[in-house]
């Protein structure tokens, strides 16, 4: 990861007046707990290191939450985490949970977090290592010097949280956007896009979609405001089929709820390195939620094989935007960064001549890079 992860702050940096931060834990399901884990022994060793104390509170949600209360987020996880000053999340869902009704899965608990907290900006960056980079699944001359593409993808509105409803034999959703949801994710992606490369590439479907002409016309409209910006827009099956293409044209994504959801995969393999990568789940505010982007991996939970650096990594987002505090992320992100260049892997990225380690070893060993 490196210093590839330094994203620069959102136009309103959130500032660090106090040194005591409330943290609410949400580990969740399959190895949900255990990458969670090893990101909060790297938080207390931040913390020991800087001189900060994190004030954790472990809350439920998810399938273990259903299991525990009968709902996926409970009240009392939701009223703690809007208490915090920041959510870290390890995974939710599992088969177990599978042939619930849709609106009882462990899924709801996300899309409620989300909502909940006004999280409406998440932020996705595919990034690849640079030791990492045998891992990706295209071809060496298509990824060239590496990949470092950031989605920023819409998350509390669109077709996720339009009107539903089963029927009989029927069903509809509904994709719904207003101009100030589309400003509002729009204005994040320039303010990034104006600290990295000046590219931002607005993806929709405005050939056919509605809310696309929307989306397209008022992200041009902002444009203005940001003349040193070049936008591009692009349709989104044509950017799927260019993000195996040529991925290297790529710098800022900006899209929809569900568009940003499967692009945000897509982007993530082609690193090759899915259990590297974080997210952050921003609002107005300072809250912010973060958490990994692969899922709960039930197939190998308890069995100390997850790669826990993506929560690592996500922690260090957190620092990073929630926090304000820029060294103590640099440092995390040195500290993972350290550890794959010394050739220590999880499962996931194991390749010929690399020492395999697991899921506790991984965290400790960043611990001691730190
Ligand atoms: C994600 C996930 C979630 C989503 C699911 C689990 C609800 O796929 O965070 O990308 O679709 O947003
Ligand atoms: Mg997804």
């Amino acid at each position: 990861m490196g210093n590839r992860y330094l994203i620069p702050p959102l136009p309103a940096p959130h500032s660090s007046l106090y040194m005591n931060y409330k943290i609410a834990v949400i580990p969740g399901d399959g190895i949900g707990r255990e990458v969670t884990v090893q990101a909060v022994e790297v938080l207390k060793a931040v913390g020991e290191k800087f001189g900060h104390s994190f004030e954790m509170t472990e809350v439920d949600a998810g399938g273990c939450a259903i299991d525990k209360y009968g709902e996926a987020l409970p009240q009392a996880t939701l009223e703690v985490c809007k208490q915090s000053d920041s959510v870290l999340l390890g995974a939710v869902g599992g088969p177990k949970w599978d042939t619930l009704p849709g609106n009882q899965r462990p899924e709801q608990a996300l899309l409620g977090l989300r909502k909940g907290l006004g999280l409406f900006a998440n932020l996705r960056p595919a990034v690849l290592h640079r030791a990492l980079k045998d891992a990706s699944p295209l071809k060496p001359e298509i990824i060239g010097d590496g990949l470092d593409i950031m989605v920023v993808r819409e998350l509390t509105g669109g077709i996720y949280f339009g009107a539903r409803e089963t029927k009989g034999n029927e069903a509809y959703d509904t994709m719904r956007y207003s101009e100030e949801e589309v400003e509002r994710i729009a204005r994040t992606a320039f303010e990034i896009a104006g600290k990295r490369n000046k590219k931002l590439l607005s993806v929709d479907k405005a050939n056919i979609l509605d809310t696309s002409r929307l989306w397209r016309s008022v992200v041009d409209k902002l444009a203005r405001e940001y003349p040193e910006v070049e936008v591009d827009h692009m349709y989104v099956d044509n950017a799927a089929m260019q993000l195996v293409r040529n991925p290297k044209q790529f710098d800022v994504i900006v899209t929809g709820n569900m568009f940003g959801d499967i692009l945000s995969d897509e982007a993530s393999m082609i690193t090759g390195s899915i259990g590297m990568l974080p997210s952050a789940s921003l609002g107005t505010g300072k809250i912010g939620m973060y958490e990994p982007v692969h899922g709960s991996a039930p197939d190998i939970a308890g069995q100390d094989k997850a790669n826990p650096l993506a929560t690592i990594v996500s922690a260090a987002m957190m620092l990073r935007y929630s926090f304000g505090l820029a060294a103590e992320a640099d440092a995390v992100e040195e500290a993972v960064g350290k550890v794959l260049d010394k050739g220590c892997r999880t499962g996931d990225i194991m390749s010929e001549g690399m020492k395999l380690v697991g899921t506790k070893e991984m965290g400790a060993l960043v611990i001691q890079a730190l």
